[in-house]
């Protein structure tokens, strides 16, 4: 059986007054049935794990440094994230393939790196719109597949998060039968790859303006196993429902 999973991506949002999300979280969801995960920027994952630390939450980062240490101003590792409390590190979201112009390989190394740390990665893929237009989805994505993941993993330190480029932060949602092609086409690809056992246990995760009420929709989708939430994640009142819809699922 496979958790589910709410993971919230706060990308380049919050202070630390933005904590008491967190603590409106804990309270409206004091025993989670499905996993909750939050990733906020890395000046405040040390905070956030000291908020979390009386409760279920898990706290991640949102990218990391391919190499354990090293003459690499501004950069974080994988290490340092778990060293500050973390459990989880985003790696290959598009903003970063976009902003950062990083390649399936430097997300292949930097989700190895996650791994060496002791982090869960959750390795995002997804196609952009002209892509998609173009009827290339599937080939995009078993690409990105392809190249972003190592060789050798674990069900238990990887996850797949499938966000279409061009449905984040637009309020565009692809349709349940879109989403729904993808997930399943990631799940063969996965077994494939990795055997039926690693395969079918990897959780994947779709990604692009999921809200509260869109969540139950995408939710009865076979083989999303949870969200990965942007702009509906910084506030605990967005989020939380979403958890509910999760749990409900
Ligand atoms: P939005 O939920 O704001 O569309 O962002 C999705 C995303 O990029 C999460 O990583």
């Amino acid at each position: 059986m496979r958790k589910k999973l709410a993971a919230g991506n706060w990308k380049m949002n919050g202070l630390s007054a933005s904590l008491t999300e967190l603590e409106t979280l804990k309270t409206a969801h004091p025993a989670p049935s499905v996993e909750v995960l939050i990733c906020p920027p890395s000046t405040l994952i040390t905070s956030a794990v000291v908020t979390a630390a009386d409760h279920p939450l898990q706290i991640g980062g949102q990218d990391c440094h391919a190499n354990e240490a090293g003459a690499h101003t501004g950069d974080i590792s994988a290490a340092m994230i778990k060293d500050a409390g973390a459990s989880y590190v985003l790696t290959g979201h598009s903003e970063r393939r976009t902003d950062h112009n990083e390649s399936d390989a430097t997300i292949r190394a930097k989700t190895r790196a996650a791994h060496e740390a002791g982090l869960t990665a959750v390795v995002c893929i997804g196609e952009t719109l002209e892509e998609r237009e173009a009827a290339n989805t599937l080939q995009i994505i078993a690409g990105q597949l392809a190249a972003s993941l190592p060789d050798i993993l674990a069900a238990e330190n990887t996850v797949i998060a499938y966000e279409p480029v061009w449905a984040i932060g637009t309020g565009k949602v692809p349709t349940t039968n879109q989403i729904g092609e993808v997930h399943d086409f990631i799940r063969t690809k996965l077994e494939q790859r990795y055997g039926e056992g690693v395969g079918r246990s990897i959780r994947i995760l779709y990604g692009g303006s999921v809200k509260a009420s869109n969540a139950d929709e995408i939710f009865a989708v076979s083989n999303v196993d949870g969200a990965l939430v942007g702009g509906a994640s910084l506030k605990a009142s967005d989020f939380g429902p979403i958890v509910t819809a999760l749990e409900n699922a």
